[in-house]
């Protein structure tokens, strides 16, 4: 109680907005477990339940991060993603809540559809958005960067979402959400393995946050949707130890968190589906009526299958992205017929 109450006050410190519901709810995935012949229990945590136009992740993340922008006295949001971008939608939704105008600066490299999906909704939303054409990485942050300074020299006062602040303010959304997860679940019901997608700050505030809390022993698997566009491996730690940082937080006093990243279920790339995380996006929607989505959750739960039988308390954390079925529908429909 003691170690909650310490991360309770740390956060509170923070300036924050709400955009999601109290708590995101716990279910057993009884059926699944079976059909799939899993050799543990299996719940899932449904983040994709909270949040604004559909939500997700992201808006956890977003609570801290435009708390900032709004103390800053920011005017207008400049951020960016992939066409179907999860975050340029979440983050659109939240500015049309506030009342601030969306910058996204769009990756097409991916050929992702742009008439569905996240595509559509951000537009809806009202996002001013311009394309870049190469990869996610180095250059489209840099873009990002012109738009915002671009703006400023117009007179603007522009947010810009970015790393490091994305990984540091971000996860502190996700620190938030590991002490939910704590009053949600008594300690004998408490997992004992913690399975999701793992690019940067939900992954990194779980890790921490379970730490944090004297949760010492739970694993927490990452599944990586990318391979190369951002270094998971080398950002994850130095995000920990920044975060540590802010929070006044002896990193050499708490034990090293244990990174346990697992790259095999990314197939030919980022957004690129596989045939086993489309067996796992149809299955989900088949046996339990749960909506993943083809880029990150799908990949990730296509590893369940792969876990050892030893009969630990597994929890799936669905991170959202469900609205992306709609700009995969091809490859679902291809992989139904077969
Ligand atoms: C559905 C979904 N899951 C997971 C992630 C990864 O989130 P993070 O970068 O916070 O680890 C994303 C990122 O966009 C996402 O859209």
């Amino acid at each position: 109680m003691e170690l909650q109450t310490h991360l309770e006050e740390s956060l509170s410190k923070f300036p924050q907005i709400q955009l999601c519901v109290d708590s995101s709810p716990v279910q057993d995935l009884t059926n699944l477990k079976s059909k799939w012949g899993l050799g543990f229990e299996l719940s899932i945590k449904r983040d994709d339940l909270i949040g604004p136009a559909f939500g997700g992740n992201k808006s956890r993340q977003l609570e801290f991060l435009l708390g900032e922008a709004i103390q800053l006295g920011a005017d207008c949001i400049v951020h960016g993603g992939a066409v179907q971008s999860n975050y340029g939608r979440q983050v659109a939704a939240a500015c049309a809540m506030l009342d601030l105008d969306c910058y996204l600066v769009l990756s097409d490299y991916y050929k992702q559809k742009q008439n569905t999906g996240s595509h559509l909704i951000l537009q809806m939303l009202g996002a001013k958005i311009s394309y870049f054409h190469g990869e996610l990485g180095t250059n489209h942050e840099f873009e990002k960067l012109q738009l915002s300074k671009s703006l400023a020299a117009l007179g603007r006062k522009p947010y810009l979402i970015t790393y490091p602040k994305s990984e540091i303010l971000g996860s502190l959304g996700y620190l938030k959400a590991t002490l939910e997860l704590s009053h949600q679940l008594p300690a004998e019901k408490f997992p004992e393995r913690i399975v999701m997608p793992a690019v940067g700050a939900t992954y990194i505030g779980v890790l921490l946050g379970l730490k944090l809390l004297g949760y010492k022993d739970v694993e927490v698997i990452g599944v990586a949707p990318l391979l190369n566009e951002y270094p998971i491996q080398a950002t994850v730690l130095d995000s920990i130890k920044m975060i540590c940082t802010l929070l006044k937080i002896d990193f050499d006093a708490i034990d090293s968190p244990k990174l346990d990243l697992n790259f095999s279920f990314v197939g030919e790339g980022y957004s690129k589906t596989t045939n086993e995380s489309l067996d796992a996006l149809v299955d989900f929607a088949r046996y339990e009526g749960v909506m993943l989505d083809p880029v990150y959750t799908s990949k990730a739960a296509a590893s369940l299958r792969k876990l050892p039988s030893d009969g630990k308390r597994t929890l799936f954390w669905h991170t959202g992205g469900s609205p992306a079925v709609f700009a995969y529908s091809d490859e679902i429909l291809n992989h139904l017929k077969n």
